[in-house]
């Protein structure tokens, strides 16, 4: 298995843009970049790749700077809409490279979709190529009937879903752990959680940052969605470090099972 070098490394925080629809995506995505976000995560099922380019753009930042991810779903499941599914996304999001797509969800033509990225990553359309929503037996798969590792694999992963043996298992095959919905997609979940708030005060911060801070001390990666200026900075303020009695305690708070009834590892 050969894994792709030289390219910008996805950074540890991105946006996550699910729900940002219009002129509001476009806005949050520019206020985003400006605040000092680099990595932006969209998504064809998303409905949103015209608003996050035009976002991108307005920002004025060098496109170099920036690490752009989107997604591909049905009905761009064959190796030929593929190539023109991700040709489509470059178009939408008026740029030239992307630096990562990934498959969004497993399909019965999963290997077919993957060697299509290939394809487009050797051509250099795209710096990296990974997956989403994939349990270990379909990175398995992958992992057999393909040349290019995975960069990542972008899972649901938050306290109360934390998979720590497939995080690690993916980790050791060199693949990095995005978490989606990092704040469990309903922020009272965490909020409402004494644990989490009594360790948000005995650090000055809130509960959403202990939150993300927990899983970025795991290497995990995340992208959080917030429209809200303040929360953006917020949540790329996390400069600090849960002591091990912290990261025990939350470690517990582990329910074992998806909030949103996804697939099993
Ligand atoms: N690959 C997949 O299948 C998949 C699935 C789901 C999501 N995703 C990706 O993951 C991203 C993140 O997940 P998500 O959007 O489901 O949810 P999330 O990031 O876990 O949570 C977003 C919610 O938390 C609120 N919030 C954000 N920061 C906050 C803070 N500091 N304090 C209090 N509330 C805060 C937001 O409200 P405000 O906006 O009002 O701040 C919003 O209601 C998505 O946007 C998408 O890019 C991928």
């Amino acid at each position: 298995m050969q894994n792709w070098g030289g390219r910008m490394e996805i950074p540890k925080i991105g946006l996550g843009t699910w729900n940002l629809r219009g002129n509001e995506c476009e806005k949050v995505v520019e206020c985003a970049i400006r605040i000092g976000y680099r990595h932006i995560d969209t998504a064809q099922m998303y409905g949103n790749e015209k608003e996050v380019g035009l976002g991108i753009k307005n920002s004025g930042i060098d496109r170099r700077e920036l690490f752009i991810t989107t997604k591909l779903c049905s009905p761009n499941t064959t190796y030929n809409s593929v190539i023109s599914g991700v040709k489509e996304s470059l178009k939408n999001l008026q740029l030239d490279y992307l630096d990562l797509v990934l498959i969004h969800e497993p399909y019965a033509s999963s290997i077919e979709m993957y060697k299509a990225l290939e394809d487009l990553q050797a051509k250099g359309l795209i710096k990296h190529i990974g997956v989403s929503n994939f349990n270990q037996k379909q990175i398995n798969n992958l992992l057999d009937n393909c040349t290019v590792i995975p960069y990542v694999n972008q899972i649901e992963n938050h306290i109360f879903y934390q998979r720590e043996e497939y995080v690690k298992y993916l980790q050791s095959k060199g693949i990095k752990v995005v978490a989606w919905s990092p704040l469990c997609a309903d922020i009272s979940k965490i909020t409402n959680n004494k644990i989490i708030n009594d360790i948000a005060q005995k650090y000055s911060k809130t509960s959403a940052q202990i939150a993300l801070k927990f899983l970025l001390q795991r290497d995990i990666y995340i992208i959080p969605k917030s429209k809200n200026p303040s929360r953006l900075e917020e949540n790329l303020d996390i400069d600090f470090t849960i002591d091990e009695n912290g990261m025990n305690k939350l470690k517990d708070l582990d329910e074992g099972r998806s909030l949103f009834g996804w697939y099993k590892d």
